[in-house]
């Protein structure tokens, strides 16, 4: 999408881990743990089972590794060891469980080797038994380890360099992976490849750098070269080359990150997830920053006109996504059936590729994705692609594959997400899809009047915004009160019901309750039957089309001694008689109700799990960018 060329990946299933890579080459030796251990923090939201390092010194490799956080790692290092090359690894535990055998980098025997893997090595059985049978002796239960073993078995050969062993050993694997390997013999040297699992090189002045994604570059350079599925680099302390498998060298200019050094910070807040919430306001305007255009009543979006045409003819608009950016999906759908002027529907990523599909050329496909990286979505998109159907993406991460593998697209440039629970990214995926219905719209039956009074709404939703932010306090109050509560029901109807889904996920995510999002309707249909005064429910209820309704059910719930909290429209008194709590909220229009409905409900699960006193950006079991199916 955009500017990003097409990606052509020779892979049809994408089965990669997630897992964080850093790595350095330096002109000269330099102390390289503090290096490693800060870009391996600022990776550490892809995954924080295990985390470990190597270093070429004069005196060999340096490694060590340990299961847990990186900080356990920190405790065990020796911060002044020098090296003009070396690797991280931050660990999300496939193959083997997380211990510190099991950490990476992994090592050949002879220890000169190492390693650090992203991915999953389809092939590591095999190849494991001829290594064994071979003399290799394996010290971790990884599919990772092979690859250093099989390195180690090619240059066995004295005619086989490094840079050889590299290249036939990815020519022997079937699998996904970013590699960073160092050789002993070489210091000054990491040789890197990629298939599948994201993977990109910082250009500084005295220091080149690699990646599993920006935000741990960002301190130290913006201008980055992509490595694209299939090629390796070999990155020294003068020059970088790239090739691909067979040989071939590949010219590639480096690209400017736009997100500034930052917007990777926490800056005076306590945890990411809260300044991400806190960005809401800025994330919808950065969002719709040059793409409205008011007095017309237009969406202008660069990354469609491309396929204009091909969107006038369409009648179908399948959405697919994973998480909360199925949610952002989700209330997409209703945005488009009801204003678009096209029938949507929102399926799971992860269910999209096994459905018999009726697919037409007047199909179109959206996949929304944060992180452009999780692999159901992207697999999902593959297969439809691969049907002959326009694909189109909203993603924030520039030049992530999802980016690359869709046809066209809009980005949603909310800069880096860092807590693992999505929060400011789905406000952005919100607005995104209010400005695609806004754009199919204007396409097809909307009139002047309802589009300009879309763009007028998106426009002034920022300042709403912020007033929400304003009653964080009271916010806080209420969690307090509410956070000992076990279980917790999220009840809404219509444009708020995926919203209520948003809040009991984002619940379950940070705090470990047990909560529930129901379509407020539904309720009465089963959940009502946990209903007691130990089982609290949030009722998303604005003045709107639904709110009537709503409020029968809110009703329903207090006859049966339900303690209710509501977030409701600014002015309505009357329900604060009803409830137990309410949570005001500025007025919009219906449809992007959402974008100020599901701030409260944030900031709630923010602050009930840090008084369940959890670590909020790093919610056990949950890693951001999930690259496995
Ligand atoms: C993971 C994260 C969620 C996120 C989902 C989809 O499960 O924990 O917060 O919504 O992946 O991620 P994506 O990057 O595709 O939006």
């Amino acid at each position: 999408m955009l500017s990003i060329k097409a990606h052509k990946s020779a892979f049809i299933d994408i089965i990669n881990s997630m897992c964080g890579i850093f790595g350095f080459v330096s002109k000269n030796n330099i102390k390289a743990v503090p290096i490693i251990l800060d870009g391996l923090k600022r990776l550490e939201y892809r995954g924080y089972d295990s985390a470990g390092i190597a270093a070429t010194t004069v005196r060999g490799v340096f490694s060590r590794k340990k299961s847990g956080r990186i900080l356990e790692l920190e405790k065990i290092l020796n911060k002044n060891v020098e090296s003009s090359s070396a690797i991280g690894h931050t660990r999300w535990a496939t193959h083997g469980a997380p211990t510190d055998k099991n950490s990476h980098p992994h090592s050949s025997c002879d220890k000169k080797i190492y390693l650090a893997h992203n991915g999953i090595i389809e092939n590591f059985r095999d190849l494991k038994d001829k290594l064994i049978r071979n003399n290799h002796k394996f010290s971790s239960d990884t599919d990772t380890e092979v690859v250093a073993h099989l390195v180690e078995d090619f240059m066995n050969d004295k005619a086989t360099s490094f840079e050889e062993a590299v290249r036939l050993s990815l020519k022997s694997i079937v699998g996904t992976y970013a590699f960073t390997i160092i050789y002993a013999d070489h210091p000054g040297k990491i040789i890197v490849a990629r298939n599948s699992s994201p993977l990109l090189i910082g250009l500084g002045d005295e220091i080149k750098f690699v990646a599993s994604d920006a935000s741990a570059i960002l301190p130290h350079t913006r201008n980055v070269v992509y490595l694209e599925d299939g090629e390796f680099a070999i990155l020294t302390k003068n020059d970088f080359r790239i090739a691909n498998l067979d040989r071939k060298a590949i010219e590639r200019s480096h690209e400017k990150i736009e997100w500034s050094p930052d917007a990777v910070k926490k800056n005076n807040f306590p945890h990411f997830m809260l300044k991400e919430i806190y960005e809401e306001p800025e994330a919808v305007e950065n969002a719709i920053r040059g793409r409205l255009v008011i007095r017309d009543g237009l969406a202008k979006l660069g990354g469609l006109e491309t396929v204009e045409k091909d969107l006038r003819n369409i009648n179908r608009l399948i959405i697919t996504a994973c998480g909360t950016a199925y949610l952002a999906g989700q209330i997409g759908e209703y945005m488009i059936e009801e204003s678009g002027g096209i029938s949507a529907e929102i399926e799971y990523a992860s269910e999209l590729r096994y459905k018999k599909n009726s697919l037409n050329a007047k199909t179109a496909l959206l996949a929304i994705s944060q992180s452009g990286e999780t692999a159901d979505t992207l697999g999902a998109l593959k297969e439809i692609k691969r049907k002959g159907i326009l694909t189109l993406g909203v993603v924030n991460v520039i030049g992530s594959s999802i980016a690359r593998e869709t046809q066209a697209g809009v980005y949603n440039h909310a800069g880096p997400e860092i807590g693992v629970a999505s929060t400011k990214a789905f406000v952005s995926q919100l607005t995104v899809m209010a400005l695609i219905t806004l754009f199919l719209g204007r396409q097809r039956g909307m009139s002047l009047i309802a589009g300009r009074k879309i763009a007028e709404e998106l426009q002034a939703l920022p300042e709403k915004m912020k007033k929400v932010l304003t009653r964080a306090g009271d916010i806080k109050k209420i969690a307090k009160r509410y956070h000992k509560f076990n279980n917790f029901l999220f009840l809404g109807r219509k444009y708020n019901y995926p919203v209520a889904l948003e809040g009991a996920l984002k619940l379950k995510e940070i705090s470990y309750i047990h909560a529930e999002g129901y379509g407020a309707g539904e309720m009465k249909h089963g959940p009502i039957a946990m209903i007691s005064k130990d089982f609290p429910s949030i009722f998303i209820a604005p003045s709107d089309s639904m709110y009537e309704k709503t409020v029968n059910n809110i009703q329903e719930i207090k006859a049966r001694n339900g303690p209710v909290i509501a977030v409701a429209t600014e002015g309505n008194k009357e329900i604060s008689k009803l409830v137990d709590d309410v949570i005001y909220i500025p007025k919009t229009i219906e449809m992007l109700t959402p974008i100020l409905s599901v701030m409260p409900l944030h900031l709630f699960a923010y602050y009930v799990g840090v008084f369940r006193g959890h670590d909020v950006d790093k919610p056990r079991n949950l890693a951001k960018s999930v690259t496995v199916e």
